[in-house]
């Protein structure tokens, strides 16, 4: 029965305008909502949940999903949404983050901020309006990221989850101070959401400037630590999506439990692991 559900929810969420419609329509389960894109955000839905997972089969009770670059709240509610419904299937309790100047984008250094698209004192926000609409497990920290990171990566549970949209190189470079933890900070495989890889057409993205300029230097940085795209992704979703080309993994490879067997812990085998 579930089987033909799926077949028929398949089709019908193949075509965009009726998903947008389903979208507004509170049914069925997280992980079906996820797998057929019935979320504001799918990429956010399609982190936590994988995260989620990965929590719950290393034995973990509390992780966090974080927004970087918060602007008017849409996302980070939206991230709210899902963490809350997600942890109540998976049983893992999620607390979020936002991290915002509060006072929109600084002043862009040079060239590989893309000034010719953002500028500073684009997207303020109404950070009072916004706190009053968050849940008590949402928590808006409020500053320039190189100073609140340090301030409160060390104190958050393990990090599952990161949507970056901060729009310039120089700060989604600080924002990858957040991996500058120690280890029992972050799942071993971290899922992060690059928001600006693609659009506004104008911005032409390139391996020189902004978010990819940042991933490429993170990863010339660190031997042990690597952010890599997931080989074919878009192969394995139901619906393939552009958003699948701008989830990376932060891969830890000296995680205590990098290695750590995740097919028998989610029940995917039923062998007992050979002592
Ligand atoms: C495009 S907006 C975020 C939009 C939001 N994620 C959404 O989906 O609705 C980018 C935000 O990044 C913030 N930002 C950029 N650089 C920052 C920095 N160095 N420190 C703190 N916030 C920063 C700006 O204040 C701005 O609100």
């Amino acid at each position: 029965m579930r089987r033909v559900f799926n077949t028929v929810l398949r089709y019908l969420t193949a075509v965009p305008e009726t998903r947008a419609i389903l979208r507004r329509i509170p049914f069925g389960s997280a992980e079906m909502r996820t797998a057929f894109e019935l979320w504001s955000r799918p990429p956010y839905a399609y982190g936590v949940w994988n995260a989620a997972q990965q929590a719950r089969a290393l034995g973990l009770k509390m992780m966090s999903a974080i927004e970087f670059g918060v602007a008017g709240g849409n996302g980070l509610l939206a991230l709210e949404n899902i963490s809350e419904k997600i942890s109540a299937e998976i049983g893992v309790q999620i607390i979020v983050y936002g991290f915002d100047s509060g006072i929109g984008m600084p002043q862009a250094s040079d060239f590989r901020d893309l000034p010719h698209v953002w500028q500073r004192g684009f997207y303020r926000m109404d950070a009072e309006k916004l706190r009053r609409r968050l849940g008590a497990n949402t928590h808006l920290v409020l500053g320039e990221v190189s100073n609140t990171i340090p301030e409160t990566a060390s104190s958050i549970p393990p990090v599952g989850f990161i949507a970056f949209d901060l729009d310039y190189y120089s700060s989604t470079k600080s924002a990858f101070n957040i991996f500058d933890t120690e280890s029992s900070r972050r799942l071993p495989r971290v899922y992060c959401y690059f928001d600006d890889i693609m659009y506004p057409e104008w911005a032409c993205h390139n391996p020189y400037v902004g978010e990819l300029r940042a991933i490429s230097e993170f990863n010339e940085e660190h031997n042990t630590m690597k952010l890599s795209p997931i080989h074919l992704l878009r192969g394995m979703r139901p619906h393939p999506q552009a958003w699948n080309d701008q989830i990376y993994i932060l891969h830890d490879f000296e995680h205590p439990d990098y290695n750590t067997n995740l097919t028998i812990r989610r029940g995917a085998v039923t062998e007992k692991p050979l002592k």
